[in-house]
């Protein structure tokens, strides 16, 4: 048997959940909009290369879970795994430091990953990101915190979410750090999950994120990446903190915040939903002064994040998913002379922007109000051969259950009154 079932972890976003998820979309971006960010819209997939340059050999991304495959000409191409890879090449393609200093970049759309998928952890999921390039002033980071902070807590008033901030320091700083964490696993190896035995030479840092309970209790002792930070690394960090409490934005420093990512340098951060199941990771980011270099740009810091689409869905408050409200108008007619004549009036209505819906399965008169109820119309206009013949239509007012009668050639322009503002 052919399987022709959706992709298991790729979900389908249905109409009765589209509408949440507008809302939300458009929620985060009049908050990005306040904050300076325009909008870029990158190819879904790229040359493989660039997620693996920009991502990390090492990285659990790209050594398990891209969507790779080779196209008919042969080149190795890659699905999206995330977002701040491709918005450095199209910095860098288009030459966008030559239009500003400091480049604030949004992104919305889905993103690709071979994951096991459970609660909260899709295949194709939806990321909002930002990505701030060209300065390492901690201003920058503040901001970048205070936008993700006023997106989710401000706007869409998810509650207890938890800021959980770090440093992980620079070129100076990090390999130093990275030799410390090795010399320190080294003496205590047998006691690392066999993920982390693998990990400790080539990628230490991660052994910190490990959640198997043997190497949390082995980490909860092992050097601090805030303790071994360079002079310049202890001081950005020193001025986040002080202007994130300057701004009222309150964090918990977390030890082993490092990110699945390799570009990471200096501040990382996550928001957690403690109310969420085992991915309770709401949005992640964190500065990344060498990627831009490492892919052969000049040295140029930035810095963004990553919210989840999904994880926010799950989060927000029932209060906030109320009723649609009710707009437009159904045109429900009896007989095809009527029909005829509601077609003409819908046609007007809807060049002048007014939300209009009329039957088109030919049901009879107590389908047609049904399906204009479901419809979640404001207003139903009635019109049935008498009516016709006297040159009106009667005109149901849904919300209130009052119907009165009004002139054929008076229908449009009282109804682009009554929806004017409310009903496009
Ligand atoms: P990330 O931590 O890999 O960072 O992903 C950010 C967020 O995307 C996560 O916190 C989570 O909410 C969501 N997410 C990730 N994987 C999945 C999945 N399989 N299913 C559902 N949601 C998921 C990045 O992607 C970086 N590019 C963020 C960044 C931007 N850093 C600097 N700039």
């Amino acid at each position: 048997m052919v399987n022709l079932k959706g992709v298991r972890g790729a979900p389908d976003i249905l109409p009765r959940d589209s509408f949440g998820w507008r809302r939300l979309e458009e929620a985060a971006r009049a908050v990005l909009h306040r904050y300076g960010y325009a909008e870029i819209r990158t190819p879904i997939f790229e040359r493989t290369e660039l997620f693996v340059r920009g991502i990390g050999e090492g990285t659990d991304i790209v050594e398990k879970e891209m969507y790779t495959f080779t196209d008919q000409g042969q080149e190795s191409l890659t699905l999206r795994p995330e977002g701040t890879a491709p918005v450095v090449r199209a910095y860098l393609e288009h030459q966008m430091a030559a239009q500003s200093a400091l480049v604030k970049l949004y992104y919305l759309g889905p993103m690709f990953r071979r994951e096991r998928p459970q609660s909260g952890r899709y295949r194709q999921f939806h990321q909002i990101g930002v990505e701030a390039i060209g300065s390492e002033r901690p201003a920058v980071d503040v901001e970048v915190v205070a936008l993700l902070s006023a997106l989710l807590v401000e706007e869409l008033r998810i509650p207890d979410l938890q800021l959980r901030l770090n440093s992980i320091g620079d070129s100076v700083c990090q390999p130093q750090f990275r030799d410390r964490l090795r010399h320190y696993l080294a003496d205590r190896a047998h006691q690392l999950c066999q993920d982390c035995q693998a990990r400790r030479e080539r990628n230490p840092l991660r052994v910190l994120d490990c959640k198997q309970e043997g190497c949390q209790q082995l980490v909860a002792e092992a050097p601090k990446p805030i303790d071994s930070l360079c002079e310049a690394c202890a001081d950005h960090f020193a001025q986040v903190r002080r202007l994130l409490d300057l701004l009222k934005i309150a964090y918990t420093i977390d030890n082993r915040l490092v990110r699945g990512l390799d570009y990471y340098t200096r501040t990382t951060f996550e928001i957690i939903n403690p109310r969420l199941g085992a991915q309770n990771a709401l949005a992640g980011g964190g500065r990344y002064d060498g990627l831009i270099e490492a892919m052969g740009g000049p040295p140029t810091p930035g810095i963004g994040f990553a919210v989840g689409l999904e994880r926010v869905m799950a989060s927000l408050p029932a209060d906030a998913d109320e009723e649609v409200a009710l707009c437009g108008v159904y045109i429900a007619t009896i007989g095809e002379e009527a029909h005829a004549t509601g077609m003409l009036l819908l046609q007007e209505l809807r060049r002048r922007g007014v939300r209009g819906l009329i039957d088109l399965e030919g049901r009879s008169l107590k389908g047609q109000m049904r399906q204009a109820d479901k419809d979640r119309v404001r207003y139903c206009l009635i019109l049935g051969q008498d009516e016709l013949t006297r040159g009106e239509a009667a005109l149901r007012d849904m919300a209130k259950a009052e119907q009165q009668p009004m002139a054929l050639d008076q229908v449009v322009a009282r109804l682009l009154e009554l929806e004017g503002a409310g009903g496009r």
